[in-house]
């Protein structure tokens, strides 16, 4: 049987071929352990602060500002509640938006239950933030502000630099979710004016299971998991070396051929919505903004049917996510199409699209067909 068409690469990308062979060795060979100073050790040693040069180089800050750690969520965690923890002192508010994903979401109502105070930023019906809501929630006992670079169903790109400028002013810390922008789109630490930024390794081609926390020199934070003195004792633990030399690989393929690949993602996304939108006219909506959305995603509605039954009618032939799941008759469309105020006729017959660097445009062509196929069989 052909293997169904991948639409999906915000959930998870493939690992990259370069990124496989660099991994290789460590897998066969290299098995030392960093801390050890002996030869084997010395190895892996050397692996991990080549892996922190190639991040650094991906978002312009030095090699000393990166600290490794177990993928996104664990360096949502650690950035939100470090900062948090390490600032009581100053302040118990944090400012974080409605459509953040659960990895920051959850950490805040967390703190929450803790006697922190938490502020939950509305966003406009393309998804993004306005910048008037982020002066008019900070207060004098705001320490953190955490809102994402760009977001995971829709693909909108926040205004980070816009948030940085209110941030500084403010002297308050600015932490961003960057685990779907990087590859995707200019991310610059300097440029974005940001103190902290989460890397999620298999958003870009990396494996699972690996990530890294950017700490802007100076910043001290509290640890979340407490150990020996790995990664300056942030994040202690023996350290993950074949994810962290895949993740490495794959910041230096992203930094390296970022103007190639985001070409070959705006031409399949805007092939793929320009089809559809061809054959389905008033049947199909996008939940967002073409210019403000990261170059890969689509988040598209459907008229008159629900995500559920797109996605099993495409099950053998493309895979996309659900931009609302329906169990036993109810449908819960997405709390991120909820703070979009999409009318719910339109947000239960979301899904999003997500193209990456091995999509071919034979196979958004193949995927326009079957999509235009489901579509019309379901409404019928
Ligand atoms: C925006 C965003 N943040 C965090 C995460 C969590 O990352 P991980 O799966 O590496 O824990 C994801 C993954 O879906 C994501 O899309």
């Amino acid at each position: 049987m052909r293997r169904p068409i991948y639409l999906d690469y915000n959930a998870t990308t493939p690992h990259d071929p370069e990124v496989i062979e660099a991994m290789k060795p460590y897998l066969k060979e290299f098995f030392g352990n960093p801390s050890s100073a002996n030869y084997f050790g010395t190895i892996t040693r050397n692996a991990i602060d080549k892996a922190r040069l190639q991040i650094s180089l991906l978002l312009n800050c030095s090699p000393g500002e990166i600290v490794f750690t177990s993928g996104g969520t664990e360096t949502n965690n650690l950035a939100i509640k470090g900062i948090a923890l390490a600032n009581k002192h100053r302040g118990n508010h944090i400012i974080t938006s409605a459509v953040e994903h659960p990895a920051v979401l959850e950490v805040c109502r967390d703190l929450e239950k803790n006697g922190f105070k938490i502020t939950c930023l509305p966003v406009n019906n393309i998804g993004i933030i306005e910048i008037n809501e982020v002066e008019k929630a900070v207060r004098g006992n705001t320490i953190l502000i955490t809102v994402m670079h760009a977001n995971n169903e829709t693909g909108a790109i926040q205004p980070i630099t816009g948030i940085s400028a209110i941030a500084g002013s403010g002297n308050i810390f600015l932490h961003t979710d960057a685990a779907q922008s990087i590859g995707k789109i200019p991310v610059d630490v300097e440029e974005l004016g940001i103190d902290l930024l989460s890397v999620a390794g298999h958003k870009l081609y990396a494996p699972k299971g690996i990530g890294a926390l950017y700490i802007k020199k100076g910043t001290s934070l509290n640890k979340v998991i407490l150990g020996a003195g790995q990664e300056k004792g942030i994040r202690p633990g023996t350290e993950n070396i074949l994810g962290i030399v895949g993740l490495g690989k794959a910041c230096e393929i992203a930094n390296r051929d970022f103007l190639k690949n985001h070409e070959h993602l705006i031409n399949l996304r805007n092939m793929m919505y320009n089809g559809l939108k061809e054959n389905l006219q008033e049947n199909l909506q996008l939940n967002g903004d073409l210019d403000q959305i990261l170059p890969n995603t689509l988040n598209l509605s459907f008229k008159g049917i629900t995500s559920n039954e797109m996605i099993a009618a495409l099950n053998d032939k493309v895979v996309l996510s659900a931009g609302a799941a329906c169990h036993s008759g109810i449908t819960k469309i997405s709390e991120v199409l909820q703070a979009m105020n999409i009318p719910e006729e339109w947000a239960k017959g979301a899904v999003r699209i997500s193209v990456g660097r091995f999509t071919t445009e034979q196979e958004v062509g193949r995927a326009i067909g079957h999509i235009v196929e489901a579509f019309q069989k379901l409404r019928k």
